[in-house]
């Protein structure tokens, strides 16, 4: 298999890639198993997929690994998942910094548990002078969240005369995001025939490119993320404008 692009380092090829994994629990239940199961062969993809990033000229991959709504799952698929998170964080840690990954959280720490959250900070550390793709996990996150834990930091600022309420602009608000350090994705991906964005990267997404593909997230392979990439590249963004 070659996944050299032939457009690659153009701008055919999509700066930020943002995924929402689903398909785990029914992958699982076609062949019996547990939802868990499901979630462990979608954990093995995230690793195949950032691997094949920087061959594919993708330099910031964002997924979705867990949404403020999830927590409505039974309480041991939640807490499967929490372990997966920190299993995940423990075991990738090494190969991540070989791989020179830089790794960032988003969403809501809250509520997580502080062994998770300690992880999280940790890896975060280590890596945040490594100058290879960067890897954005959405753990805790919703994007309405995300604009109201920044509307009430934005309002603290404005409270305390930091910022001026005729500075709020569409350019100041951002930086108040979680996001605030990654440009806007180019490509938002979602596997599993699901037509519906579930609180992804709302503000962020306004010009973004969709691509709903009916693979299961578990039989998503590098092969196939290529030939998307592939396909972003043929489209024609105008960003509001006429064609040229
Ligand atoms: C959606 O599938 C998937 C999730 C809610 C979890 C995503 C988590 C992973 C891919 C595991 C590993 C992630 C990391 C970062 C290690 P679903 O359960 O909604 O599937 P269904 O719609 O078929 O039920």
């Amino acid at each position: 298999m070659t996944m050299t692009r032939k457009d690659k380092s153009t701008d055919k090829t999509p700066r930020h890639v943002a995924i929402i994994m689903d398909g785990n629990g029914r992958w699982a239940q076609m062949r019996g198993r547990t939802r868990l199961i499901g979630h462990h062969a979608g954990a093995k993809r995230v690793k195949e997929i950032v691997r094949a990033c920087p061959e594919l000229g993708v330099e910031c991959l964002t997924i979705f690994a867990f949404s403020t709504e999830n927590w409505k799952r039974t309480q041991s698929e939640v807490a499967g998942l929490m372990k997966l998170f920190k299993r995940y964080i423990r075991h990738e840690t090494q190969s991540l910094c070989e791989q020179n990954v830089q790794v960032r959280f988003i969403g809501d720490r809250v509520r997580l548990e502080p062994a998770l959250v300690d992880l999280m900070d940790n890896l975060e550390l280590l890596t945040s002078t490594n100058t290879g793709i960067n890897l954005t996990v959405a753990l805790n996150y919703g994007g309405r969240d995300e604009v109201a834990r920044a509307t009430r930091r934005l309002a603290h600022d404005v409270a305390a005369g930091k910022l001026d309420p005729r500075e709020v602009t569409d350019e100041t608000l951002p930086k108040y995001l979680d996001t605030c350090l990654l440009p806007d994705p180019d490509l938002v991906i979602r596997t599993s025939g699901e037509a519906r964005i579930s609180n992804f990267l709302l503000w962020q997404s306004a010009y973004a490119e969709y691509e709903f593909i009916d693979t299961l997230w578990p039989d998503f392979t590098p092969e196939e993320f290529r030939k998307v990439l592939n396909r972003f590249g043929a489209r024609d963004r105008r960003f509001g404008a006429v064609p040229a």
